[in-house]
């Protein structure tokens, strides 16, 4: 599958009305409309870190055969994404939260501290402490974080296909297209996750060919799938966070039990198996399929949706 750069046209943000009267209710279903802006914060967070655990791959990786040279094309992907999501971003939490610099990350909202201290800071630290020891790729601390991308990215990828198999495929375009109240919001998760789709491979494939070991053994299976994996607990966190600021009140019970929730839940355990790498012939073609039909087919009548609204001034 080829990566290819799409921009988010400047009518998805004109349409989300970030100034006046914006409306939350991007999905048919509440607790996934907010569930969708939790995890919006969620993915800017693991694209930054994404970001800078790919300045250390390019660093110290340079033979030629570990090298994957789609690496550096995937970071480009996520620096995008987290670029637009920012605006969004931004919006929810103006005049309530902003985002501060820390050593290892240059945007870390309070409600995503915790998720700093506990995963980025750790293994970022671990890396300097390495690399000042004269180690490289086969320091423990940057294959942990490699690990943690590929395990981050088939979590997302799992997300992408519950995202399209619930509001696109099976005939549920039109409908959600006529339900959404924020057409915005939803073309700017659907670009991003046709785009996370395309690529969720190859962050598996970079683990598997530097270390000559499986990603996803059952032992992190066990951990991540069948338990609470890592993904689900800072999208619950981000999600209580952003019902708050929007004025919402939800409950954990109400997130874990949604439909997206659970949509994505069942992607992990069906799909994620031993082994699991995101190129099996039925999950390679899956990926194909959805992201065809979003940029042939979806993308351009969701736009047309978005400039009709614009011009008829409905929005
Ligand atoms: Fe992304
Ligand atoms: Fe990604």
């Amino acid at each position: 599958m080829e990566m290819q750069f799409r921009s988010v046209p400047k009518e998805v943000y004109d349409v989300m009305d970030l100034n006046e009267k914006f409306n939350y209710l991007w999905n048919p279903d509440s607790t996934s409309s907010l569930i969708g802006l939790g995890s919006s914060y969620v993915l800017e967070f693991f694209e930054f870190y994404g970001e800078r655990i790919g300045d250390y791959y390019d660093e110290f990786i340079q033979d030629p055969v570990l090298k994957d040279e789609r690496f550096p094309v995937f970071v480009d992907q996520e620096k995008r994404h987290a670029a637009a999501h920012r605006k969004l971003n931004n919006f929810i939490t103006k005049g309530i939260a902003s985002p501060a610099r820390e050593k290892y990350h240059p945007r870390v909202y309070d409600f995503m501290y915790g998720a700093y201290k506990q995963f980025a800071e750790p293994v970022i630290a671990g890396i300097e402490k390495d690399k000042a020891a004269g180690k490289k790729y086969e320091g423990e601390h940057f294959k942990e974080a490699v690990r943690s991308v590929a395990i981050f990215e088939s979590e997302v990828c799992m997300t992408g296909f519950a995202f399209f198999d619930n509001l696109f495929d099976n005939g549920r375009f039109e409908a959600v297209l006529n339900m959404s109240s924020n057409l915005g919001v939803l073309y700017l998760l659907a670009y991003h996750y046709a785009e996370e789709m395309e690529h969720c491979c190859v962050s598996i494939e970079a683990f598997e060919t530097i270390y000559e070991e499986q990603l996803w053994t059952k032992k992190l299976i066990d951990k991540h799938i069948n338990n609470s994996d890592l993904l689900s607990q800072q999208v619950i966190l981000s999600t209580l966070h952003v019902a708050r600021m929007l004025g919402q009140d939800i409950s954990i019970q109400q997130i874990t039990e949604s439909l997206a929730f659970q949509y994505r839940i069942q992607a992990g355990k069906k799909y994620i198996t031993e082994g699991f790498n995101a190129r099996e012939p039925e999950i390679l073609a899956r990926r194909e399929y959805l992201v065809n039909r979003w940029d042939n087919e979806w993308e351009p009548k969701l736009l047309e949706k978005i400039k009709s609204k614009i011009n008829a001034g409905s929005h």
